[in-house]
């Protein structure tokens, strides 16, 4: 009898720290990024900002020490869903937080969903992520394409604009930016008399700048992004469009970009969650903390990558570290106001963010904030049910 009772102990005991162990293990982070590439630079920041709010929370997030393993997607859609199926099977990692690259998302996206394994998206804007794959363990620190595109549009009609040419990559992102900013634009009464393409990431421009010198329009509105905003802004000013036709843009354009731009993005509007000189506390001190780590400024991305570390902490603080309850970690980071550098915003149902999308001017190496081009907008989630 006694001998049962202390097996029956020795059982109890192994199950509870066999459960426990799980959460008191390190939550292995899978950090899926580009590192390579036109938006190398883009992952680096989100990498920086992630590790800089775990650092800032003791090095743990919902309790739990953090490991990274990192993998370059090299922005390559063919590789992803190979790539995201390696994390989580190989290596094993409990969340995947990536990535940059729209067509590279929403393959993520999709594996996400079938398998359940939480994904936090630290940039991306594809549709697909927070519209037909939404899911109780998807989640988005940054924006979709359309907000930025479409707040611009407003501006774009606002200032008197009656015809504009629209300039972009041609895959996901930029085919949603570019239709967002039609969509206000044309429902507040201008009209985009041409888009044109050039196939991502190849910055070979000449050929469609002699075409908007030509169509002279009021203004051109522009998604590029990383090394290849850098070339674009260069390229636009090289060929003299600068002063004859208002060059406008998501703030990709000038975000993270102004330096290596040498001046040429002198005065650029773009429309963006994130600016330069915000008035906010959090931003201050996520600022100075970002540059003292890093020895450089933050960016947009810097912030979303933050954010998407903050994102995981609220949700495992209330699973107690459990990355499987997904139902808890979905209701506390759909209950809570998250209080970003960017200022204050909350995720829909289909877990974007609802933010205010600011009015920036490029002054020297900022983007100066000029207003709120938008306040909290959301994003119709189409093809979202959940
Ligand atoms: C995207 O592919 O969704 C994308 C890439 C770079 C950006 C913004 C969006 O800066």
């Amino acid at each position: 009898m006694k001998r049962l009772q202390t097996t029956l102990l020795a059982a109890a005991l192994l199950g509870t720290s066999a459960a426990s162990m799980a959460e008191d293990a390190a939550l292995k982070v899978g950090l899926m990024l580009p590192a390579t590439g036109t938006y190398a630079q883009l992952g680096t920041a989100i990498e920086n900002g992630f590790k800089l709010y775990v650092d800032q929370a003791g090095g743990k997030l919902g309790g739990r020490g953090v490991e990274y393993v990192k993998l370059d997607d090299e922005s390559d859609p063919a590789k992803a869903t190979d790539n995201i199926n390696k994390l989580i099977k190989s290596d094993k990692v409990d969340v995947v937080v990536g990535t940059v690259h729209s067509g590279v998302a929403a393959a993520m996206a999709k594996v996400a969903k079938q398998t359940g394994t939480l994904l936090v998206v630290p940039n991306a804007g594809s549709a697909m992520i927070t519209g037909p794959m939404c899911a109780p363990n998807i989640f988005r620190s940054s924006f979709s394409n359309r907000q930025p595109g479409f707040a611009m549009g407003k501006v774009a009609a606002e200032k008197g604009y009656k015809k504009v040419a629209t300039i972009t990559w041609k895959y996901g992102a930029g085919e949603e930016s570019v239709g967002g900013f039609k969509e206000a634009f044309e429902a507040d009464g201008g009209e985009v008399v041409k888009e044109l393409y050039v196939p991502f990431p190849n910055v070979e421009f000449q050929a469609l700048l002699t075409e908007i010198a030509a169509l002279k329009p009021d203004a051109v509105y522009s998604f590029f992004a990383g090394a290849g905003a850098v070339k674009f802004v260069k390229d636009y000013k090289a060929a003299g469009l600068m002063d004859s036709i208002p060059l406008l843009g998501a703030g990709f354009l000038t975000d993270g970009t102004l330096k290596a731009q040498g001046g040429d993005g002198e005065g650029l509007l773009t429309t963006l969650h994130y600016a330069d000189e915000l008035d906010n506390e959090t931003d201050k001190a996520f600022r100075k903390a970002y540059s003292e780590a890093f020895d450089t400024v933050p960016d947009v991305y810097a912030v979303q990558g933050f954010d998407a570390a903050q994102i995981l902490d609220i949700g495992l603080q209330a699973a107690g570290g459990d990355v499987s309850k997904t139902a808890d970690i979905a209701a506390a980071v759909e209950a809570t106001e998250i209080d970003s550098p960017r200022g204050k915003f909350t995720l829909s149902r289909a877990h974007n963010p609802i933010q205010d999308i600011y009015l920036r001017e490029a002054k020297g190496e900022e983007n100066v904030v000029i207003g709120v081009a938008v306040e909290k907008l959301d994003d119709p989630a189409k093809g979202c049910r959940l």
